[in-house]
């Protein structure tokens, strides 16, 4: 099978070359026409001292056919058939996609590579499928899907964090040896982030060629990017298999995660705007199309202190502020009066609520807020009635001691009663309260992940998203948030199945400026969760004034994480103001296309959204300003042929301590060309550390 194939997108080409394997010859740019001379003008040398055949860096590359680097695809049948050698059999193309098969009549293993790509928004999917084909077992260790990127792709950008801290960036170079993330937490983590980006030197926000990329997986996960010896390079992304977690019978088959990826010339705002259109296109489903409410979350205000009179008071004010939906946190079940105790006995604690939990949602109804409620269903506490009852469905390892985490440990969801036990208490709950939406949480590791003494990391993670599966399809109109502690459990294939993020269970402003700049590279605003938390910070006991934590929540989704009944009535008003702002440009912020601007000042944050009419840009200052000055804002996405009027909607209400003149355009609206924002800019006030303005441009 020789031929040349050629998928395309807006603005990418994908060229496959089919021979004995396929191998891809370019993925980048968009390309008019073939030349009938590609495969003469890209026929590589054969190097001295090396093997005498080329070695194509193909769709799997194998260590049987001289690739010295990662293979895609390890295993063995009893020691035997461990270096396969695939050759294609059978193409289905289609106008976006190609299914390739292949076959090791050896081995007797079978794959199915599957590339698809998506015309609008540039991103392309892959998913690899092993079948053994043989009598006997084939023990896989691991499977992966590896993309070619050009030699030119010679920096790397890759995510790291920690509880509090998610979505750090880290830059490097990518010239010899590489990178590699192994993800042994049992859920997509704070830590690793499936996702890394590589690019030409020196790519930044708004500048350079682009490769990006995001594994699909809420649990383990393997994620590298090599340089071979010969200067070739890839990125390679696939689900890490404990040993022995998959082992295939006769005509059992093991798929991969989807690995996204996109390319762009636009830097990294090109990326993230090709992952935004995507999830925005085909990740996520919103069950009605209604603007994101914004959201009071009760945990930073009352954590498990219930009682439902007050809980009413706070629904009272936070109706008054302008939130659209009411969300009772942990401590509402039976004996859930700390965080070491209950887990798995999800019923209403009716001592805590003796009229039962249907006063308080009625009344949140009647103030017309919708209701949420807290869950954690894959968690059980030993100081429950549920481990009372079945100490034998802890995941775990019979015959060792696990640690707890947050003092709990995880179920095994694999074992068809608890699975059914889950659904059944998840549904009542649902059927029998008007529950609008889960806050879906899930706060420890996966120590041992053992299934019947098994590995089950890959069969915990699939038979949490059947439950989800189950219960939205018996509850289509329920939105669901991925919060997992904050921010260890987001990926593209949770969000297939739920609606929300909690980014981070830090609401300090100054931290979640970093935390959400990172998480902006692949998701859009409307599923990042954030909050206005209490001035003083929960988490890092950093004091920050209310503009710094409006400016800083009301760009994603926007809600109130504290008490409204305690804080002063200025503080409500100043909460309302920023609701009423979010509110206001809402339609942009969930809809338009995101950036971020490359600052002279590092110790600026400045970021927007954008759509054909009008544009909204936030400049937060972190640190102490860099220079006494800050630079002018040049705006790049902005229509050089078009007039603007420009208006700056948000300051820091304190005075400014680092100016005593303010530039005075701060008090007018102008009007100014697209073109000269783009190339002289508009110049900014000097803001005090953590703090920050808002301006929008509305074309005329
Ligand atoms: C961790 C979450 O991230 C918090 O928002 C809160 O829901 C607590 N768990 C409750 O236990």
């Amino acid at each position: 099978m020789n031929s040349i194939i050629h998928l395309t997108s807006k603005n990418c080409s994908l060229i496959i070359k089919v021979e004995r394997t396929p191998e891809i010859l370019h993925w980048g740019p968009r390309i008019s026409q073939i030349d009938p001379d590609i495969l003469l003008s890209t026929e590589r040398p054969i190097s001295q001292a090396r093997l005498d055949v080329d070695v194509p860096l193909s769709l799997c590359p194998e260590l049987g056919s001289g690739h010295f680097n990662a293979p895609g695809l390890e295993g063995h049948r009893d020691s035997y058939d461990w270096a396969p050698v695939f050759d294609v059999f059978d193409q289905d193309l289609s106008a976006q996609s190609v299914i390739f098969k292949l076959q090791d009549h050896v081995a007797q293993l079978q794959l199915e590579i599957e590339i698809k790509i998506d015309f609008e928004s540039d991103v392309l999917q892959k998913r690899i499928t092993v079948i053994n084909t043989g009598k006997t077992n084939y023990s896989l260790t691991k499977l992966s899907s590896t993309l070619p990127v050009p030699n030119h792709a010679n920096e790397l950008m890759s995510f790291h964090g920690r509880w509090s801290r998610e979505f750090q960036t880290h830059r490097q170079s990518f010239a010899h040896g590489g990178f590699m993330q192994e993800n042994r937490r049992g859920r997509t983590s704070h830590e690793n982030f499936p996702g890394l980006f590589v690019g030409s030197d020196n790519f930044n926000e708004q500048c350079g060629q682009v490769w990006g990329f995001h594994l699909g997986w809420s649990g383990n996960h393997q994620l590298r990017a090599d340089v071979k010896s010969d200067g070739r390079r890839f990125v390679q992304a696939g689900e890490l298999l404990l040993a022995g977690e998959a082992i295939l019978a006769e005509s059992e088959s093991y798929s991969t995660p989807w690995l996204y990826a996109t390319y762009s010339t636009a830097g990294l705002n090109g990326i993230s705007e090709h992952f935004h259109h995507f999830v925005r296109n085909n990740i996520i489903s919103f069950p009605v199309d209604k603007p994101r409410p914004v959201h009071l979350n009760t945990w930073e205000g009352i954590y498990f202190d219930h009682d439902p009179a007050y809980i009413m008071k706070m629904a009272d004010e936070a109706a008054v502020m302008g939130v659209e939906r009411f969300i009772i946190d942990d401590g509402w079940f039976i004996g859930r009066h700390g965080e070491r105790a209950a887990l798995g006995d999800w019923y209403l604690d009716e001592q805590k609520y003796p009229n039962g939990l249907e006063p308080v949602i009625s009344h949140v109804n009647d103030l017309g807020m919708e209701f949420g409620l807290w869950v954690e269903p894959e968690m059980i506490s030993q100081d429950s009635l549920l481990y009372k009852a079945h100490p034998d469905w802890v995941l775990e390892l019979q015959g060792y001691h696990q640690p707890s985490g947050r003092w709990q440990y995880v179920l095994d969801l694999q074992n068809p009663d608890c699975f059914n036990y889950l659904f059944e208490r998840l549904n009542d709950l649902l059927t029998t309260y008007n529950i609008s939406y889960l806050k879906w949480d899930m706060n420890r590791e996966l120590v041992q992940p053992g299934h019947q003494g098994k590995p089950a990391v890959n069969g915990q993670t699939n038979a949490l998203y059947a439950l989800l599966d189950k219960l939205l399809a018996a509850h289509d109109k329920v939105e669901i948030e991925s919060c997992s502690s904050g921010g260890g459990r987001i990926d593209f294939e949770i969000l297939k199945r739920t609606h929300r993020f909690w980014a981070s269970d830090c609401n300090d402003a100054l931290e979640r400026q970093a935390i959400q700049r990172g998480m902006s590279y692949f998701f859009p605003p409307e599923v990042m969760g954030s909050h206005i938390g209490p001035d003083e910070s929960h988490t890092t006991r950093r004091m920050h004034h209310i503009n710094m934590r409006g400016m800083t929540a009301l760009g994603g989704h926007m809600g109130v994480e504290l008490d409204p009944v305690k804080v002063p009535k200025e503080e409500r008003q100043a909460f309302a103001k920023y609701i009423a702002l979010h509110k206001q440009y809402r339609h942009l912020l969930h809809s338009g296309r995101s950036f971020r601007v490359d600052t002279a000042d590092k110790r600026q944050n400045i970021y927007g959204v954008h759509n054909d009419i009008e544009i909204l840009i936030t400049v937060c200052q972190l640190t102490m300003p860099d220079y006494a000055l800050p630079s002018p804002l040049r705006i790049s996405c902005i229509d050089p042929s078009a007039l603007y009027q420009v208006k700056l909607v948000e300051t820091p209400t304190t005075s400014f301590q680092l100016m005593k003149q303010r530039p005075k355009w701060l008090d007018k609206t102008l009007t100014l060309s697209g073109e000269n924002l783009k190339e002289i800019g508009l110049t900014l006030p000097i803001l005090d550390p953590e703090s920050a303005l808002m301006l929008h441009l509305k074309k005329l």
